[in-house]
């Protein structure tokens, strides 16, 4: 029988990307959403991919009754936590809505996953838990800074969290993907981000000023100590990331974790500047991108990068899609959207 994976914050950007890399991969897929953050679109985009409509249960996961009946009710082999607020800058004006929503979510999958005598848990981490480092590339080993935001925060904690349910909890077992910056969309334009009002992150935002949505974009600082003078982030397919999702979930069902509570950084291990995103973007798309330069934003690190050599020794995992191909996708979506 095919091994459940119930995915929560499945309508999602990255959410719905998993579920379809899950299916292809021969997973019954349980999609869950409160649509908080997003509508039909990604959720209606799987199921055109994959041609059937994998089952899905609007809800929120705060709600602990909510909660146990989706366990009660299923029987689920492994979860992958994505439902969360995700906005920086909100999470330090609403740090208690950050709060009570990441951690509480969290908690009550997690209490459900005990009451059931365990289960295979995935949490996406981010690589901000490593905040401001001279010492790159990261790898998991790297030491966690204080976080500079709730959101932030609440990836810390709920890594934590984790980390001691595993511990206290025979049966549960779980692991944390930190992900770097993902971006791009699926190839078939079917799914992609789509985020509410003005974008934070950066690809959003060239996409929409390349289409007309947006007048300028801004370059947030140029006198960064790096070659150009602008940030360097390590950019992520989003395809890739999906599958990395595949293989984390294959190796915790399969049983071949060698602790019960592993890490791991999902990064290509290259650093890309914001101008060459920018030119990327131009050259692949062959266009003209309205860019000004503008102060550095707060908050922002200078640089990070993955070392995710431990990824592909222990998941077998790795980015495979070039930048330039991951920009043509995300463009492609754009384009999509704005037929709509
Ligand atoms: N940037 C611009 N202009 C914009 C948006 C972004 O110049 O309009 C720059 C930023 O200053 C940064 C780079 O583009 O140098 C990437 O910024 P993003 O907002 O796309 O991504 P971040 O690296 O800030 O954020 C990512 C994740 C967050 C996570 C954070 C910290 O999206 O969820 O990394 O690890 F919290």
């Amino acid at each position: 029988m095919k091994a459940t994976v119930l995915v929560s914050g499945g309508a999602g950007f990255i959410g719905s990307h998993v579920t379809v890399e899950l299916a292809n991969a021969g997973y019954n897929v349980l999609v869950a959403d409160n649509m908080s953050n997003c509508d039909m679109t990604n959720y209606e985009g799987v199921c055109r991919i994959l041609g059937y409509k994998p089952e899905f249960v609007q809800m929120d996961f705060c709600d602990p009754a909510a909660c146990r009946s989706l366990f009660e009710t299923h029987k689920i082999d492994a979860v992958i936590h994505f439902a969360a607020y995700k906005a920086v800058g909100e999470s330090c004006s609403e740090p208690l809505m950050y709060y009570r929503n990441n951690l509480l979510s969290f908690i009550n999958i997690l209490e459900q996953s005990k009451l059931q005598g365990g289960c295979n848990v995935l949490f996406s981490s981010s690589a901000t838990v490593y905040g401001e480092t001279d010492k790159l590339p990261v790898t998991e080993q790297s030491p966690r800074q204080e976080a500079t935001s709730p959101y932030g925060n609440t990836k810390q904690m709920c890594e934590d969290i984790l980390r001691d349910s595993v511990k206290a909890y025979p049966g549960i077992k779980g692991i944390a993907l930190r992900y770097f910056n993902p971006i791009g969309a699926h190839p078939s334009a079917l799914i992609g981000e789509l985020p509410r009002g003005v974008p934070n992150n950066l690809v959003p935002f060239i996409t929409q000023t390349a289409i007309g949505k947006r007048e300028c974009l801004s370059v947030f600082g140029n006198d960064y100590p790096t070659p150009d003078g602008t940030c360097l982030r390590d950019y992520i397919d989003i395809v890739d990331l999906a599958k990395a999702h595949v293989c984390a979930v294959s190796r915790m069902i399969d049983e071949k974790m060698k602790q019960s509570y592993e890490i791991f950084n999902i990064g290509t291990g290259r650093p890309v500047s914001v101008l060459e995103l920018i030119n990327s973007f131009e050259k692949v798309n062959n266009l003209k991108l309205n860019w000004k330069f503008a102060p550095r934003r707060s908050g922002d690190v200078v640089a990070i990068w993955a070392d995710p050599t431990l990824a592909e020794k222990e998941l077998g995992w790795k980015a495979e899609r070039s930048v330039d191909d991951t920009l043509k996708a995300a463009w492609e979506w754009e384009k999509h959207i704005a037929g709509k």
